[in-house]
């Protein structure tokens, strides 16, 4: 599990720590991070000894920022690059993760960063942290899941204005707007990423596994379908 080309994979305790490892191109998402990602996803998801899983960029300035555009740029055109991301369900598998996830968001968050970090249960930011998804510009349309994660987080006429528009958001205005849960000064954000996973690494891992299924299946459902849920979960707790 170390010998990944575009991340790092490393498990202290019950932690998994996922690092997006392309400083040098702003931990742009390409092809060879889909499939490392999807193997660590994998393991995180199977591994009975990761309770909690944290995800963070490397380097000093960016989570993530978006799509690889030379990739984009020598492919036949956006939308054949898109579909190549196509070819394995990584968002379906990242959403279907019953552990906690967190994000320590810094610098660029762009494109598929945000939607990464919408994978997430919990996203802690630093203050020079800054999103945007700027797909249209691009001609093409957020693909890995922003365009359903983002409204259910933050509501339908802000995920269009910022979808559309293109405009940027400071990590002030995405606190505000409740697509980050906290922001922390820059030098304490991993630490503070750590002490909130080791906290619910505690935890029973069941109850977890199950408060977390309760409430995010529990946000497609109505209110009647969403106790229903919350029923068999309780009773299959006990
Ligand atoms: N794909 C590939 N490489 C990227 C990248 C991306 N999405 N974003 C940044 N890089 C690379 C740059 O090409 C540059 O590489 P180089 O040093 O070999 O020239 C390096 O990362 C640093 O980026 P740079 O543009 O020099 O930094 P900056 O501070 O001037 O600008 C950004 C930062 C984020 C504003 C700018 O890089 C940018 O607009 N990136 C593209 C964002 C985007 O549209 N993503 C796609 C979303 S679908």
């Amino acid at each position: 599990m170390s010998n990944f080309e575009t991340i790092i994979y490393e498990k202290k305790d019950s932690l998994a720590y996922v690092t997006l490892n392309r400083p040098h191109a702003l931990n742009a998402y390409n092809i060879k991070m889909r499939d490392e990602l999807y193997t660590v996803l994998g393991a995180i998801k199977d591994d009975p000894e990761v309770r909690v899983g944290i995800f963070q960029g490397a380097g000093g300035r960016a989570f993530c920022a978006g799509a690889d555009l030379a990739e984009f740029l020598t492919a036949p055109s956006p939308v054949v690059a898109r579909q190549a991301r196509w070819e394995r369900d990584i968002w379906g598998l990242f959403l279907n993760i019953t552990k906690p996830l967190i994000a320590a968001l810094h610098g660029y968050v762009l494109g598929s960063g945000i939607e990464i970090a919408l994978c997430c249960d919990i996203r802690l930011a630093s203050e020079d942290a800054q999103f945007g998804l700027p797909e249209p510009g691009l001609g093409i349309i957020p693909a890995a899941g922003g365009s359903q994660t983002l409204p259910r987080v933050i509501g339908g006429a802000k995920a269009l204005e910022i979808l559309l528009s293109g405009r940027w958001l400071g990590a002030e205005e995405a606190r505000n707007l409740k697509l980050v849960n906290r922001l922390v000064p820059r030098k304490e954000l991993m630490a503070e990423a750590e002490r909130l996973a080791q906290k619910i690494a505690q935890f029973d891992p069941v109850a977890v596994s199950r408060a977390k299924q309760a409430i995010i299946r529990g946000l497609d459902l109505n209110l009647r379908e969403g106790l229903e849920l919350e029923a068999r979960l309780v009773a299959s707790l006990l």
